[in-house]
């Protein structure tokens, strides 16, 4: 790949063709796009035979089909033997295939271009890829740029780059970007990326593995989708998911070396895989791996079964139905019993150094359900929210999105349940006994706590200072988990 014009000329042709996010998917209709979606391109040849120039990249690199060479001429322009001598295309007599995959992208107002390896396995062919494959925009790709903080920051950190999907976005609220990745191709693939997006900030993309790259270096915000496969290492590492470090031992290297390079206030997100151990809670084995002067909340969004982890891994690399499936699977599944790997966490570690003296916060949840999309901003808010030193003197009010559900008998006078739920965000539910939700209820900003306290002692025949004790630490956590929040500005713990 160059360092020429190449792709500020392929920017300008993508643009003259329309190829962005929302042409194509209207180009292609819903049936079209979702069988794209599970790899299937019949609906969408269906509905690109008309020739337009959107219609030929559409079938070039989305489609994976070969296009009459006059029509890539017509969709790019002067620019089919550029593109053939960089490895994007191959020509062979009167046609044009791609090799390289070159995909619209949408973030919030912006249209983007991707270019990445192609996506292998279209319309069941051979789905083995090479051990240097560039993913391109994957669903994890996806998770970690819903889950990134988007806050503007100075200096910020793509750990693992890939094509540089995540560095894209990074520019969009940085100063200044570092990507980096040990597959050279990764490094060049992201370097052109940089440059057809014309992102304006410096995106200093180098090669070397994790932080050896930026040692002594302090970033305001690590953003990573590490090589998290947990796998018995046999056989050819795929780069892309592969660390070559045993068990989760790749997750737990970042969460331990990560502080080393934030800022004081700085945030690093981990979207990850970790082991869980036989009679090990998930949570305790990943605790330790915390540094003291970090907040930490980790949140575990999925338990996977040790044979549908194998079965995950191998189809991702094609080995379905190659003669040595049988031995793969089962070596990787006596691999998990003999490390007492009882199942696998997937989920997201996110990490924030402070400097100042002071209790640091460890939230560990489990929650598999469905939450507001993007959830950077719940992130944020507990970032928030972890600072603030609630007291009895403390005026907190409602979230605006929580609702009381209660469950009990048919004509019942009280509930046997009462359950709090958050409508947004991370759509966070707890129970609550009588006094926590007449306490959340009574949050109107105006009354402290302590004043509310007092009074639902006195209603319900309860022992003040008793009172007050008992529900003050629950008040902390209604403000961590965003049931309250403070009225006015409260004082920043110390
Ligand atoms: C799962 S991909 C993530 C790609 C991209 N960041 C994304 O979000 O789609 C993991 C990336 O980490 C890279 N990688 C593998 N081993 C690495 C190492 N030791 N140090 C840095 N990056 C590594 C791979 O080449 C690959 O690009």
């Amino acid at each position: 790949m160059t360092t020429s014009d190449l792709p500020q000329r392929l920017r300008a042709a993508l643009t003259t063709a329309g190829f962005t996010y929302d042409a194509v998917a209207e180009l292609l209709g819903p049936l079209a796009h979702a069988a794209l979606g599970r790899n299937e391109t019949t609906p969408g040849l269906r509905r690109t035979a008309g020739g337009s120039p959107l219609e030929t990249l559409v079938r070039l690199f989305l489609l994976q089909t070969t296009v009459d060479a006059a029509a890539a001429e017509a969709a790019l322009p002067g620019l089919v033997d550029r593109l053939a001598a960089e490895g994007f295309v191959e020509q062979s007599v009167g046609e044009v295939a791609a090799r390289l995959d070159v995909r619209p992208y949408a973030t919030g107002d912006d249209d983007l271009w991707v270019v990445s390896d192609l996506t292998p396995g279209l319309d069941g062919r051979e789905a083995r890829v090479a051990a240097d494959h560039v993913l391109g925009i994957s669903s994890a790709s996806s998770s970690l740029a819903q889950l990134t903080m988007r806050e503007p920051v100075g200096r910020s950190l793509d750990l693992g780059t890939g094509c540089g999907v995540q560095a894209l976005h990074l520019a969009r609220h940085s100063r200044e970007v570092v990507a980096t990745d040990v597959n050279e191709r990764a490094l060049r693939l992201t370097r052109f990326n940089a440059a057809l997006n014309d992102v304006r900030v410096p995106v200093d993309v180098r090669d070397g593995s994790f932080f050896e790259p930026v040692r002594g270096e302090r970033f305001d915000l690590i953003a990573t989708n590490p090589p998290f496969v947990i796998s018995p290492a046999t056989g050819e590492r795929l780069v892309y998911r592969d660390s070559g470090l045993p068990g989760d031992r790749v997750v737990e290297d970042i969460v331990r070396g990560a502080p080393d390079h934030l800022t004081d206030g700085g945030w690093c997100q981990v979207l990850a895989n970790w082991v869980i151990a036989r009679d090990v809670p998930w949570d305790e084995r990943l605790l330790p791996w915390v540094a003291d002067d970090c907040d930490a909340f980790v949140v575990q969004r999925e338990v996977i079964d040790p044979a549908s982890y194998v079965e995950l891994w191998l189809k991702d690399a094609g080995l379905h139905g190659s003669p040595d499936y049988l031995t793969r699977y089962d070596t990787w599944l006596s691999w998990f019993e003999d490390q007492g790997i009882e199942a696998v966490g997937f989920g997201w570690i996110n990490l924030r150094r402070t400097e100042a003296a002071g209790s640091r916060t460890r939230d560990f949840l489990e929650w598999p359900y469905d939450v507001e999309q993007p959830i950077a901003p719940a992130l944020s808010a507990w970032g928030a929210a972890v600072g603030v030193a609630v007291t009895l003197d403390s005026r907190l009010l409602v979230r605006n999105d929580v609702q009381q559900e209660t469950v009990g008998q048919p004509g019942a006078e009280d509930p046997d349940t009462v359950v709090l739920r958050q409508q947004r965000g991370l759509r966070r539910a707890r129970r609550a006994d009588t006094v926590e939700a007449a306490l959340v209820g009574a949050c109107d900003g105006e009354l402290s706590v302590g004043r509310i306290l007092d009074a639902l002692a006195q209603l319900l025949d309860l022992e003040p200072a008793q009172t007050r004790a008992t529900y003050l630490p629950v008040v902390g956590e209604l403000v961590i988990e965003g049931f309250l929040e403070p009225a006015h500005s409260e004082p920043v713990r110390d």
